[in-house]
């Protein structure tokens, strides 16, 4: 079946559903999505979404902007990051305007909260001087994502968006240059559908279940990435991936740094208080990337708390914020405590640690949400990417909490006026073979394939792998190591036997090709890991302990070898603006 749109977004999280809100209603607009809309990964958002309002506090964009260049460790585009910083304030009001319940102060104003890495000097006369944490994150208690989406999604409702739910994409198609559409599979009926537009956006969130411990939602499979990748299209700074500090122990569930934010102290096997050791001025709302070093550093130095299973975890001490606090600002989260570990977290300190939870990398792209071909910033004419599946870079090597929530609303909407500027004058394209042949391909292959293999034995091998020797310290050896495993499950994927041979719901099919792009995926980040021999932001290779500006202040760019030898590595500058590098204390 081949269905005609002016453009498609695939992705019905906040970047792609604030994008469909900008197109205008005489263009034509489809939403295709794997999941229902509201059942997106943004729903899991929690502590909050960033600007510099001044609600609570004296706050300017140009501190934020000071903050999230910082806290990327210098990798951060600035004229990107200036871009974003400086849209926030607009951004949150449209949300206030379209609907989105946000908590209150007092006064009425939008309450704002404080968050790792935000913060604002001591003096306000003397940027150099020391700084401390500032209350920007809004908020809506720790449901700050559910309430964007379902907000987003009535938006999208009233503009009269189609809606593709639960289709899964299989093949871009991109021809002589031009992004002309994509295949995709009804989960249904296994039905194949082709989609021919003049714009495509990817919005197709993140990756995180690469990693055995994570806090991303089961549709987390870099699907988007990985066909981007697969089409001999590079992918930018794969190497940093985000591990927040706080998942709850053994299931990697987000704990918000909102509980962070409102008070909460981590504390190690004595009931110390470790991140005044690691950050001085902040402590335990230092970025993430620090975080989470300093959690695995306790365990390793025999601070950890030993758990029933033989693991070891830190604890949240949420004890002193008292009943009210609890329940009013981070219901959420400590609701999660009580059901999944029966814990009473105003009673009891609550177990948790690091969680796989932000892909910094991703497809390139220009601040208009435009896909760059090669890092030489030629574009690839009708297709757009925004979100966590897009590097923009406003992240560089680490992202601060509540910036990607900001990034998808402010960037979701930069490309849905890029595309209805694009839509003017832009003509409709013609396949030069049947769209649909590779998806059939890819479907008769793995159906008729037999093996002794299993999906879920595979991807445990691969989850497990990534997290010990692709985690949040790396090093040559292992990383060389995790190269030879990637090999070889890429070999046993080959044999795979899919058990379930209908056409109805065939999720053993989907997860199949979900593996496939979990691995695809896996190859760049550890590649681009192996490559990178400093230690920035989220990547910390223990070998190179020092970040090196001489040599890595650059994006790294990876393409995928099509003839099975290893991917090829480019570079592109750093924007700086008016931020120079310096040392990263907190
Ligand atoms: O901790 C959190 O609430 C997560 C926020 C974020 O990733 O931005």
């Amino acid at each position: 079946m081949i269905h005609k749109f002016d453009v498609v977004i695939v992705g019905a999280g906040g970047a792609g559903l604030r994008a469909a809100v900008e197109i205008p209603k005489e263009y034509s607009c489809a939403v295709i999505s794997k999941v229902f809309p509201t059942r997106s990964h943004t729903g899991t958002a929690q502590g909050g979404v960033c600007a510099a309002l001044s609600n609570e506090e004296e706050d300017s964009w140009l501190n934020h902007a000071f903050d999230t260049v910082k806290g990327s460790d210098y990798l951060g585009d600035q004229d990107a990051i200036e871009i974003m910083c400086q849209d926030a304030p607009r951004a949150i009001i449209e949300l206030e305007h379209m609907g989105m319940p946000f908590s209150r102060t007092k006064e009425g104003k939008i309450a704002q909260r404080m968050f790792g890495g935000h913060t604002k000097p001591d003096d306000p006369n003397d940027p150099n001087s020391k700084r401390h944490s500032v209350k920007r994150a809004c908020y809506s208690a720790d449901r700050t994502g559910h309430v964007m989406l379902q907000t987003l999604y009535e938006n999208c409702i009233k503009n009269n968006v189609n809606f593709f739910s639960e289709y899964f994409i299989t093949d871009l198609i991109i021809e002589d240059g031009i992004c002309k559409g994509l295949t995709a599979i009804d989960m249904a009926t296994s039905e194949i559908h082709t989609f021919q537009a003049k714009a495509i956006m990817f919005a197709t969130g993140g990756y995180g279940r690469v990693f055995r411990i994570t806090s991303n939602a089961h549709v987390g499979t870099g699907d988007g990435c990985a066909l981007v990748y697969n089409a001999g299209l590079p992918l930018e700074d794969m190497e940093f991936f985000q591990f927040h500090p706080t998942g709850l122990w053994r299931l990697g569930i987000l704990v918000s740094e909102a509980a962070r934010g409102e008070g909460g102290i981590l504390r190690n096997n004595k009931h110390e208080p470790f991140m005044e050791v690691y950050a001085p001025t902040v402590k335990d709302l230092a970025p993430r990337d620090m975080v989470s070093r300093a959690i695995i550093s306790e365990i390793r130095a025999g601070r950890g708390i030993l758990g029933s299973d033989g693991t070891y975890y830190i604890d949240l001490d949420l004890t002193h914020l008292g009943k009210k606090v609890i329940d009013e600002k981070i219901p959420e989260i400590t609701g999660f405590a009580r059901t999944y570990l029966g814990v009473e977290p105003t009673k009891e300190c609550v177990p948790i640690q690091p969680t796989a939870h932000y892909a910094m990398g991703g497809i390139p792209t220009n601040f208009d949400t435009e896909v760059l071909a090669d890092n030489s910033g030629n574009k690839i004419k009708g297709f757009y990417a925004a979100g966590e599946c897009a590097c923009v870079s406003v992240h560089g090597g680490n992202r601060l909490g509540t910036n990607s929530l900001l990034d998808i609303v402010v960037f979701g909407r930069r490309g849905g006026k890029k595309i209805s500027e694009y839509l003017k004058t832009a003509e409709e394209h013609t396949f030069n073979t049947d769209p649909a042949d590779k998806t059939r391909e890819l479907m008769n292959k793995l159906l008729v394939q037999t093996g002794n293999e299993k999906i879920s034995v595979i991807r445990r091998e691969l989850q497990e792998n990534m997290m010990d020797k692709c985690g949040i310290f790396r090093n040559q050896a292992d990383l060389e190591q995790m190269k030879v495993k990637i090999k070889e499950l890429q070999q046993r994927y080959c044999s795979i036997t899919i058990l379930d041979k209908s056409k109805v719901f065939n999720t053993d099919l989907i997860e199949t090709i979900e593996l496939g792009n979990l691995l695809d995926i896996a190859e760049s980040i550890n590649e681009s890991a192996l490559n990178r021999t400093e230690s920035r932001g989220a990547h910390t290779r223990v070998d190179f302990p020092k970040r090196d500006d001489a040599g890595w202040m650059k994006h790294s760019f990876i393409w995928k070898n099509t003839t099975g030898g290893d991917p090829k590595i480019g570079y592109k500058p750093v924007v700086v603006t008016q931020f120079q590098p310096m040392e990263r204390k907190y």
